[in-house]
């Protein structure tokens, strides 16, 4: 079977790991093009990866024959514009999240990407796509916690990621914590509730690393939200996690309660020593999501091959940073802040 010939945009932090995974870990496709303003990123995926198509321009290279479909992991604030452009050019789209920092801009982009239904597109909320979230989600949808009535999540970045994370918010717009970071667990409260946020209260603080402030990001942020059927939910997002990259989220129902990784462990392995009984943590995004980012694009693949859309839509992507720009609003004026539907 012909393989889907792929082309990513971004080679950094998280591009990296996507391309190996699209040129190793994913039967099906081909990694035939990349695109980076960086040239060594260039160099790397021509001789690591064996990509045959270098781009400094993204028009270009979404303009390409080779190519049937673009993954999207440049810096935010160029997503809408490049779905836009590889839609119009007839390319299935993969794009990290967040689909936009802009709301008018991404109304737009949704629309762009309803008009060619009969292209692939998948937004990347690869915890979806997690062994554990999926046995959650399976658990909570068989009715095991009955009904929820309050999510409690946490996200937060190894403070060992600082200085890389500066270089990111200082190179081009995050979208702040709530956008950046949050927007996995408002994803997860849009899952597992299928309800939307009705109302949000954000607060935050920087503590550790007043370089943050130069870069106007913070530290810690906290939100309270209400879901339209009053369910509640309480996440708290971070970069100075000391021991490692904390992802857990608690669900609490009529009938019981679950947690995904209460504490973030590496592995099975338990260590009996002088500091006691230890238990290494993730360290960072790519160990503890590996296998969600490859089953991720697998899914990808899947759908363009078998001419169907992935369950993470555009309309994911609308609503959830709807929900993270309420929370950031929220924070800069310190009001609670009513969601528009
Ligand atoms: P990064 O700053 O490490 O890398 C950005 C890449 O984009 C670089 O290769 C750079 O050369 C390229 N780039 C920048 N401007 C460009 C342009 N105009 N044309 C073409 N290429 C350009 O960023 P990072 O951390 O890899 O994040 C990229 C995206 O992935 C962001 O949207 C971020 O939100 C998302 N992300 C998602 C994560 C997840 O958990 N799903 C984790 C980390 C990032």
């Amino acid at each position: 079977m012909e393989k889907i010939k792929v082309g990513i945009v971004g080679l950094g932090r998280l591009g990296k790991v996507h391309a190996k995974n699209l040129a190793e870990n994913v039967q099906g496709c081909q990694l035939v093009a990349a695109c980076s303003v960086v040239q060594e990123e260039l160099a790397y995926a021509v001789t690591e990866l064996g990509v045959e198509e270098t781009y400094k321009k993204y028009e270009e290279m979404v303009k390409s024959p080779s190519i049937d479909a673009v993954f999207i992991v440049s810096p935010s604030g160029f997503h809408c514009e490049q779905i836009r452009l590889a839609m119009e050019n007839g390319k299935h789209v993969f794009s990290e999240k967040p689909i936009g920092l802009d709301l008018a801009e991404i109304k737009e982009t949704t629309q762009v990407i309803e008009s060619h239904p009969e292209q692939v597109f998948m937004l990347g909320f690869m915890r979806r796509y997690d062994d554990s979230y999926q046995y959650a989600k399976q658990l909570v949808d068989s009715g095991a916690l009955g009904e929820l009535t309050l999510m409690r999540c946490y996200s937060i970045d190894p403070s060992s990621g600082m200085e890389s994370f500066v270089k990111f918010a200082g190179a081009s717009d995050s979208g702040g914590i709530f956008m950046d970071m949050s927007i996995h667990d408002i994803d997860l409260v849009r899952w597992f509730m299928k309800k939307e946020v009705d109302r949000v209260w954000a607060i935050g603080k920087n503590a550790a690393y007043p370089e943050l402030d130069e870069v106007g990001e913070l530290e810690t942020g906290a939100a309270m939200m209400q879901l339209e059927n009053q369910a509640m939910a309480i996440l708290v997002a971070g970069r100075n996690c000391h021991h490692g990259y904390h992802v857990e989220t608690e669900l609490i129902g009529t009938k019981g309660m679950l947690r995904v990784a209460a504490a973030p462990e590496k592995n099975l392995v338990t260590v009996m020593n002088k500091q006691g009984v230890v238990r290494a943590c993730s360290q960072d995004f790519p160990e503890r999501f590996r296998e969600a980012f490859i089953n991720e694009a697998k899914e990808f693949i899947a759908c363009i091959r078998e001419k169907r859309q992935p369950e993470v839509t555009a309309y994911d992507g609308l609503q959830s940073t709807k929900v993270a720009l309420a929370c950031k609003e929220s924070f800069e004026t310190n009001q609670l802040i009513t969601i528009e539907t």
